[in-house]
């Protein structure tokens, strides 16, 4: 579960805020959409949540644990793949991936099913020990859900996950998800591509400009908007933003 209360963050040399008094609980056992139009303040919101970025006002609580004050062991909660996969490059991904592994205690004998396990899903499992630097755009993306998911965390925090993967490895992730959300764990995720989020999604929440548009189920939603999918919802509440 996040905790989010009245955060709010404004980045130096700006005028407007970039997030602006956010109050959201993100519940366990959903997977839950967050969505806005570009710049809205979605990564900001993501990074504040997982301690790289700071917060201006507010509190943010990951399973109870404040990640300003607790950081630690707000930390250990959450496996966070950033929006942007073009990291960690002169790494091979069994190098990046034992380096996460070991960053986050893994025990030994949960390495190699988990690396297993995964890389065959995700189909990569014979490149691991290429550079990351010669991965493309979506093996490299492949490589750091697997990199933020090797603890085993309770909570997912997911910026575009989908981004450039091909068929089977959106598949794959999205089955992923609704295997973590359906064991009463906690799946976060933001993309714009919402045909795919209207199938997926338990809970959403909306934001522009920073500011909180809509948070609750699906279904509550759809009940305020009857005979209409996620995508037109989504263009008739941001279009006076
Ligand atoms: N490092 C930064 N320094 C200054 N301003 C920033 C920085 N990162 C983001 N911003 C600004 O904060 C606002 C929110 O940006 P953010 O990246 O959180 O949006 P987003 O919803 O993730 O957008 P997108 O859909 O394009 O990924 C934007 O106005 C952006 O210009
Ligand atoms: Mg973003």
């Amino acid at each position: 579960m996040i905790e989010l209360a009245n955060v709010s963050k404004t980045y130096a040399g700006k005028e407007v805020r970039a997030v602006d008094d956010l109050t959201w609980t993100v519940e366990d056992g959903k997977i839950t959409g967050f969505f806005g139009p570009n710049g809205a303040g979605k990564s900001t919101t993501l990074k504040m949540i997982c301690g790289v970025s700071s917060i201006d006002e507010g509190t943010i609580r990951i399973n109870g644990h404040d990640i300003a004050t607790d950081g630690i062991e707000a930390k250990r909660q959450f496996g966070y793949v950033p929006d942007d996969p073009d990291r960690f490059l002169r790494l091979t991904g069994i190098e990046y991936l034992t380096f996460m592994a070991d960053v986050y205690g893994t025990p030994a004998e949960k390495r190699a099913p988990f690396i297993e396990e995964y890389g065959k899903r995700f189909e990569i499992y014979d490149a691991l020990s290429s550079r990351i630097s010669d991965y493309s755009h979506g093996m490299r993306q492949k490589v750091h859900v697997m990199g933020a998911l090797i603890h085993e965390p309770s909570v997912w925090i997911l910026d575009e996950p989908m981004l450039g993967l091909d068929p089977k490895g959106a598949y794959e992730l999205k089955e992923m998800m609704r295997e973590h959300a359906a064991a009463g764990r906690s799946v976060l995720f933001s993309t714009h591509v919402l045909e795919t989020a209207d199938k997926l999604c338990d809970a959403v929440c909306i934001i522009a400009h920073g500011r909180k548009l809509f948070d609750g189920t699906l279904e509550e939603l759809k009940a305020a908007n009857p005979g209409k999918g996620l995508e037109q919802i989504f263009l008739e509440m941001t279009a006076n933003e």
